[in-house]
């Protein structure tokens, strides 16, 4: 399974804060947007992963990640020239993907939950053609929105609805068996002149192999979108971390604890990461002062 972070856009909604910096970069309390996506995919298992930004952002990507070895993974990089839509990233991330499944989360979407990985880790071996993870929110307007009958299947997807029939957002989580790719060659641009992750949902939705997995209460889903959003975002972190001393999104730890590197490279992580909190509490944890 390979893995795509999509952190393009213009990030016009947050101007002026993104007017030079690209969005997910922007920090969420004590670290970059980006890394909260990223541990994402790292917690699922995922080790090779390519970041897709705009011509301009994508420098400061591999300025910020490098190549992924420091944390045990292979880090690629693509351009998106213009935000032409979600679902775009599959057409630029072919060649990366090859014959392989894929798992694509968006840059700005933050998940918190002890059961999430696990949540994740099913669906990756359970997919059988197209899951989404949905979401209940005060808001679904400003999203994909999923219809499911009784049951909990799904029913019908809209994409920004302005009468949602019902408040289940779907969040920027996906993973797709690999004819996405070709899914994704096939859809039109909507009206918005983008081409929708929403279509290619539909179209694994049309051959009954799209799966819906439900994330309720005790997961946070945190949207970045506004200023207020970010600022939310950010106490959400710093108050469940300062309560606790254990860091959410964390990648350093995280391909610690994965066994993607050992005790050597978490030396020189800590080393590379100066004398700061972040780098005192990776000390902690190569000490086993945090578990
Ligand atoms: C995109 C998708 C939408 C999804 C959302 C999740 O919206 O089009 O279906 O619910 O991400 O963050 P956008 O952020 O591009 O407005």
């Amino acid at each position: 399974m390979k893995g795509i972070i999509l952190a393009g856009g213009m990030g016009t909604r947050l101007y002026p804060m993104t007017k030079v910096v690209s969005k997910q970069l922007l920090p969420i309390y004590d670290k970059p947007m980006i890394y909260y996506p990223l541990s994402v995919l790292m917690m699922g298992g995922i080790k090779d992963i390519l970041v897709i930004s705009t011509p301009n952002d994508l420098p400061l990507y591999r300025s910020l990640l490098a190549d992924g070895q420091a944390w045990g993974i292979s880090i690629s990089y693509a351009e998106q020239p213009r935000p032409e839509g979600l679902a775009q990233a599959f057409i630029i991330g072919r060649d990366f993907v090859g014959d392989d499944d894929v798992c694509l989360i968006l840059g700005d979407n933050l998940f918190y939950g002890v059961s999430f990985p696990k949540y994740l880790q099913e669906a990756i071996s359970d997919n059988k053609g197209g899951t989404v993870f949905v979401y209940p929110v005060k808001d679904p307007w400003r999203y994909g929105v999923i219809t499911m009958d009784k049951d909990g299947r799904p029913v019908d997807i809209q994409e920004k609805p302005e009468a949602p029939k019902s408040n289940y957002a779907v969040t920027g989580l996906y993973i797709y068996k690999n004819e996405v790719l070709d899914i994704a060659s096939r859809i039109k641009p909507s009206a918005r002149g983008e081409l929708e992750i929403s279509d290619v949902n539909k179209a694994f939705l049309s051959s009954d192999r799209l799966s819906v997995i439900r994330l309720g209460r005790g997961i946070a889903w945190m949207d970045t979108g506004t200023p207020e959003a970010l600022l939310e975002a950010s106490s959400f972190i710093r108050t469940l971390e300062n309560r606790q001393g254990l860091k959410i999104a964390c990648i350093e730890e995280v391909g610690y604890r994965m066994g993607y590197i050992g005790a050597a490279q978490m030396r020189a992580l800590i080393d590379s990461l100066g004398d700061g909190e972040y780098s005192q509490y990776l000390g902690k944890v190569l000490k086993e002062d945090i578990y």
